[in-house]
């Protein structure tokens, strides 16, 4: 199928931003308890956590990391995940049917982000608590000191402040899963008063309020319009939710996926522009896409334990990828990059065992999902502007999505390097796509410095603990650049990566 894609400087969306590759860590399942935290693993450091993790944690290239929830949050108690570890209580997790015992916390989480170069987004419950406790965790981490929660802080261990500046005002409180599910106005008024009791600690602070849990929830649109109405001048984004899996078959609607991300976001987007006209003012709210994924919801893993039995890290969503998969994640990336003008952040939920690109097992092996590698790549790739690109394709017809073109593409242009990176899908799970690429108003580009595609002739491949590498990112030999003219054969369900200097 021939595919026309034209690359310009002039197309400029926005600054590629180290914050779209942010992930998420939750007291979920095996996420923190043998997934970042296995004091018996081999490669364990002094608190415990796990060098492996961190590693691929560093390779995959995440920027921030959401903490500690998720649903978790919104029953957690700080303060129970703080001072000596023999101290501190084993309570019950009712959001994921589970006990939690304690044993990481802030302090720790907050010496992991350290260890993995990666920076705090911090979570605070507003399902079972409030103002105060929202005030207290944000003195206990920005205070530098003399009063008794920052003091407490240093007697913790930790005599500098952490000056986290991204907090999520409470999750998903739309949900009816939701501990302490609120209306749109009640949760308005709350996010609105935590925000401004907490700017008056740390007006340096970014505040995420949050939006849907989805497109398909009954209130999408009007929660985000009532909740900005109430909080538009105290928060500085409005989170989005978003999690696809292919249902029933339905491979084509699947791949598809990020036309509904899209969607999503140029709602929102519309949505918080409306309230900001309706109010008169200049400030724009952003949006922190801080939920995304391929899951497999009706998944038996998905499901909690039931009745008496609440286990520690119990085994919770531990979808295996495959390369399918992968291609949608993707796709999904090259949604978000071309939204950086409102997409401020994002997390690829999560990070570990739970829906997560980083498979772990409790005292051996961790490895890498298909999801990995297409994360990885346009984070290390992707620098400078984000650039629109515009597509000619052929169209497939999907159940949920009407026609949709074939492929999909983003590129990123650093004019200080002169590299152009190009990120593109097919989609068509039948035909190779030949990419012809018009960069002529790029005059530099005179090389190419790779190209890859991630594809198999079995897109339900999946990566196990025993093989992770059959299918990865391959050199792809048919590219070639020739006046101007990038030429490139993508295979089918494939997705690929172009880098030219
Ligand atoms: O990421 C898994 C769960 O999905 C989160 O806890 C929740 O916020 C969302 O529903």
């Amino acid at each position: 199928l021939p595919v026309s894609l034209t690359v310009d400087p002039a197309f400029r969306v926005g600054p590629v931003r180290r914050r779209t590759f942010g992930s998420f860590v939750e007291h979920l399942g095996r996420c923190v308890y043998t997934g970042i935290h296995d004091p018996g693993h081999p490669t364990a450091d002094e608190d415990g956590f796990r060098g492996d993790v961190i590693a691929l944690t560093r390779e995959l290239g995440i920027s921030t990391v959401r903490y500690p929830g998720g649903n978790f949050v919104s029953g957690y108690r700080w303060e129970d995940g703080i001072g000596p570890r023999d101290q501190r209580p084993t309570r019950l997790d009712v959001a994921w049917h589970s006990s939690d015992p304690n044993l990481v916390g802030v302090d720790e989480f907050m010496r992991w982000t350290k260890k993995s170069g990666t920076e705090a987004m911090m979570a605070v419950n507003l399902g079972t608590r409030g103002i105060q406790e929202a005030m207290d965790l944000l003195e206990y981490c920005n205070v530098p000191g003399g009063t008794r929660l920052s003091d407490l802080r240093r007697a913790n261990g930790a005599p500098d402040p952490y000056r986290v500046t991204m907090w999520c005002l409470g999750n998903e409180m739309d949900g009816p899963w939701q501990l302490g599910q609120m209306s749109a106005y009640e949760y308005g008024r709350l996010a609105a008063r935590t925000a401004a009791g907490m700017r008056m600690i740390d007006p340096n602070i970014e505040l995420v309020a949050c939006g849907s849990s989805g497109v398909v929830m009954p209130t999408f649109g009007e929660w985000e319009r009532i909740v900005l109405q109430e909080a538009y001048e105290q928060v500085d984004y409005i989170s989005a939710h978003a999690y696809y899996w292919e249902e029933d078959g339905d491979l084509g609607s699947f791949l598809a996926s990020a036309v509904d991300m899209d969607h999503f976001v140029e709602s929102v987007t519309a949505t918080a522009d409306s309230v900001r006209a309706h109010k008169k003012v200049a400030k724009r709210v952003h949006i922190s896409f801080d939920e995304w994924n391929v899951w497999y919801q009706d998944r038996a893993e998905s499901r909690p334990p039931t009745g008496d039995d609440w286990p520690v890290a119990p085994v919770l969503l531990e979808d295996r990828y495959n390369v399918a998969d992968a291609v949608v994640v993707g796709n999904l990336l090259i949604s978000l990059l071309r939204h950086t003008d409102r997409v401020h952040s994002a997390s690829l939920a999560q990070l570990v065992n739970a829906i997560a690109p980083i498979m772990t097992e409790p005292g051996g092996r961790s490895w890498r999902q298909t999801i990995f590698h297409p994360f990885a790549q346009a984070s290390a790739f992707a620098s400078g502007e984000v650039l629109r690109v515009a597509i000619e394709a052929p169209t497939y017809e999907t159940a949920k999505f009407g026609d949709v073109p074939v492929a999909d593409a983003v590129a990123t242009w650093d004019a200080e390097t002169g590299a152009l990176a190009l990120f593109a899908v097919n989609r068509s799970t039948t035909d190779t796509v030949e990419m012809t690429v018009d960069v002529r108003s790029l005059p530099g580009l005179t090389r190419v410095v790779d190209a890859t595609s991630l594809s198999n002739p079995d897109h339900t491949w999946q990566a196990t603990a025993d093989d992770s590498t059959s299918v990865l990112p391959r050199t792809n030999p048919s590219v070639k650049l020739d006046s101007g003219t990038l030429t490139v054969e993508v295979p089918p369900v494939s997705w690929n990566t172009v880098r030219l200097g």
